[in-house]
């Protein structure tokens, strides 16, 4: 992002549309430069990549040239406003699949060049990382994050829009790619982390001892490889067709993934003394997971924001409201900015 006065004039117009394509999501919305959501649509694609298993990149951003259009119209439809009321375009540059990263950000500059308005390239992580404080949650405030999505599992100090400390993120696996593996190997379809979430309410979390890693008593960091080694080890004695079996596995890998990521949540903000903390990404959907957060943070005296269900998996409208939050800072980004799939969230 860069700092430009040139575009403080542009403060005037309110409105910002954003397009967000890092996987295999295509979504636009518009939200105002204060971050109320004006409108909101996705298109899923995640019933043309079950059939592979997981996420085609290919596939992907062909889909995404097909969908980006209309959703921008479908957006201003929405909104009740057409393409000159919007103030700047926004777009996510990253991380992600850089051939489906490309087609947002082009489509936004193309916008953006076309009615003379700034561009907003914004980080995906921070558009997760912030949706929390979506819809009426005050301003963003000094709290630690918990970012839990498919690629990323993440604890961060957030001081003020911009102004990130990372605390600890996973060595290995992300909390939704450990979700996603187990269910594979045990036979669920892509993507598994709402099918082990519908499956375990119905099976019993302690039928099976999963290893919760700790790391050291103080670590941040987290790591779910072994999980996914310890239900391969498992498979053999399980009869995966029988209902309530396959439920019990399902109950005791999500357990041991919700109790690992709630008791470094409180560590971390214990270590940092923080008593808001804040917690999204598509995990964070899980209907255990928020009710253990929940629980936990009440006996805790924490304050916890959880992002709205609808804006915990990747959505336009939370890339909106991370741009938003730059806009009204003044930032803006030059036309030239790449994208990049690693891009990370703190330097
Ligand atoms: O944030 P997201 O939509 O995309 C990334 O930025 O990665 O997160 C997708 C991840 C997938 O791994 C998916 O299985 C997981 O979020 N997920 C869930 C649930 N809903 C989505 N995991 C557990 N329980 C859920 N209800
Ligand atoms: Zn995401």
């Amino acid at each position: 992002m860069i700092s430009s006065q040139a575009f403080f004039s542009a403060l005037s117009f309110p409105v910002i549309l954003a397009l967000e394509s890092s996987c295999d999501e295509t979504a636009a919305a518009i939200c105002t430069a204060d971050g109320r959501l004006l409108a909101s649509c996705i298109s899923s694609q995640a019933d043309i990549h079950r059939r592979y298993g997981g996420v085609v990149p290919e596939v992907a951003s062909r889909n995404h040239i097909l969908h980006v259009r209309p959703l921008v119209e479908a957006v201003l439809e929405e909104a009740r406003l057409s393409l000159s009321d919007i103030g700047a375009f926004a777009a996510t540059r990253g991380p992600g699949l850089v051939s489906s990263l490309l087609i947002g950000t082009s489509m936004a500059k193309a916008l953006a060049v076309a009615e003379g308005k700034p561009f907003l390239a914004v980080n995906h992580m921070e558009g997760h990382l912030l949706s929390p404080f979506m819809a009426g949650q005050g301003p963003v405030r000094p709290s630690v994050a918990l970012i839990v999505s498919g690629g990323h599992t993440m604890l961060v100090q957030v001081r003020a829009v911009g102004d990130y400390v990372l605390l600890g993120r996973t060595r290995d696996d992300a909390a939704g790619e450990a979700f996603d593996k187990v269910a594979k190997m045990i036979g669920l379809p892509y993507p598994g982390g709402p099918e082990i979430d519908k499956l375990a309410s119905q099976g019993n979390p302690t039928a099976h001892a999963f290893p919760r890693s700790f790391l050291d008593g103080s670590s941040l960091e987290f790591s779910f490889s072994g999980l996914k080694t310890a239900v391969l080890y498992e498979l053999p004695k399980l009869d995966l067709e029988n209902p309530r079996a396959l439920a019990d596995v399902c109950a005791s890998v999500q357990a041991a993934i919700i109790e690992v990521l709630v008791e470094k949540l409180v560590l971390a903000a214990r270590q940092t003394g923080e008593s808001l903390v804040t917690v999204s990404g598509g995990v964070s959907c899980n209907r255990g997971l928020r009710a253990a957060l929940t629980a936990r943070c009440e006996k805790e005296g924490l304050t916890l924001l959880l992002a709205r269900t609808e804006l915990c998996t990747d959505n336009a409208g939370m890339i909106a409201f991370a741009a938003a939050q730059h806009f009204q800072l003044g930032h803006s980004s030059s036309l030239e900015a790449d994208v990049d799939p690693n891009l990370s969230l703190v330097n």
